[in-house]
């Protein structure tokens, strides 16, 4: 009987002893079973009152697992002492180990030059908008005085896009460029507006050193009463300067677009030869960075802004080009190409 008693007992034991973890588990183990008030001392102590025949072998057994658990009790409490240093020691890190190369991203050079581009006109009072890439031909050329047959949508190679919706044939397009954007943004406020809006334009053209069937484009756009072409002027020389450096020279010539009148096409002094003429400007000493204009009374209409009683200009410029003359960047297609021996130069 209490044989049995005590090998349950040690069974018990050893299998809590498995679990301990820390020295205060350890600690309350050995009150439990060692300690004078545990079965194993009660044993011990009572072995007197067993019948003679069973206390011989009752007292032989509760030593022996005494003196096992003692053992084990002095084994575990040596490995819990170890264990700390031990698991220090896995962690513990070489400081003159060479480190991992950590790997720098960057900003892409177009994502650089729309930065410098945004901050730029927002310091001079312009909100920075967007629009959709994937355009209705509304806005893209009915809206901005292109009806279906006019001529001038020859010079955007366009990019269709086959939508029908329940009412039938709506044409879908990717925009050719950013110009949609001053119908949207005219549609939906009034007169003051000041806004510019940069993003992807695409044309359905074969690709070489200076055309990608995608590529960026900035369009400006601003309409309250009175503003005249000096304001356009006075507006783009400062960006001009701004953006290429004090003692930029800038051109304005007359030029033709459905959407404004009059029209021009605005250059820059040559960056390379300063205006004598060299390879980079086609001998020229001029260098055309953007379209612009005064938004045609046509267009206003259109958008329910009376031309009597207001006036704006508009301008749209490549963002490409702009890199490309700073940097000597002979090839437009290594801007999209992903390759990063280009890519980390800037
Ligand atoms: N959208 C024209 C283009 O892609 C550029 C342009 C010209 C924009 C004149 C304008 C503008 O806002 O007034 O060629």
């Amino acid at each position: 009987m209490v044989l049995n008693q005590i090998e349950e007992l040690a069974s018990r034991a050893f299998d809590e002893l498995g679990k301990v973890t820390n020295s205060r588990e350890l600690e309350a183990w050995r009150v439990h079973y060692l300690g004078r008030k545990s079965n194993l001392t009660q044993i011990l102590r009572s072995l007197a009152t067993l019948p003679l025949g069973e206390r011989c072998g009752v007292g032989a057994r509760a030593n022996e697992v005494k003196e096992a658990f003692e053992a084990s009790l002095a084994e575990k409490k040596k490995s819990l002492e170890q264990g700390l240093p031990l698991s220090l020691q896995r962690e513990s890190l070489d400081v003159t180990l060479p480190g991992q190369q950590v790997l720098l991203g960057r900003l892409h050079p177009t994502t650089q030059i729309l930065d410098e581009i945004c901050d730029i006109f927002s310091g001079m009072g312009f909100q920075v908008v967007e629009g959709p890439e994937a355009e209705w031909e509304y806005y893209n050329f009915e809206a901005l005085n292109m009806p279906v047959d006019h001529p001038a949508r020859d010079m955007f190679a366009t990019l269709w896009i086959d939508f029908e919706t329940e009412a039938g044939d709506r044409p879908m397009l990717l925009r050719t460029h950013t110009s949609p954007v001053q119908i949207r943004v005219m549609e939906k406020s009034h007169p003051p507006i000041r806004v510019i809006a940069p993003g992807r334009v695409y044309r359905y053209e074969a690709t070489d050193a200076t055309h990608e069937w995608m590529f960026y484009q900035v369009e400006g756009l601003a309409v309250d009463k009175n503003i005249t072409l000096a304001d356009l002027k006075g507006t783009l020389f400062e960006f001009a300067r701004r953006l290429f450096g004090g003692g930029r020279k800038v051109r304005f010539r007359c030029d033709y677009f459905p959407f404004v009148e009059p029209g021009v096409e605005v250059a820059i002094d040559c960056l390379v030869c300063g205006g004598a003429g060299c390879r980079l400007c086609g001998n020229s000493g001029w260098i055309e960075i953007l379209g612009a204009g005064m938004v045609h009374p046509e267009v206003l209409r259109r958008v329910d802004i009376d031309p009597e009683v207001y006036s704006g200009f508009a301008f749209g410029m490549g963002v490409e080009r702009i890199p490309m003359l700073r940097y000597g960047i002979d090839d437009i297609r290594l801007f999209y190409s992903n390759d990063l021996r280009f890519l980390r130069q800037f």
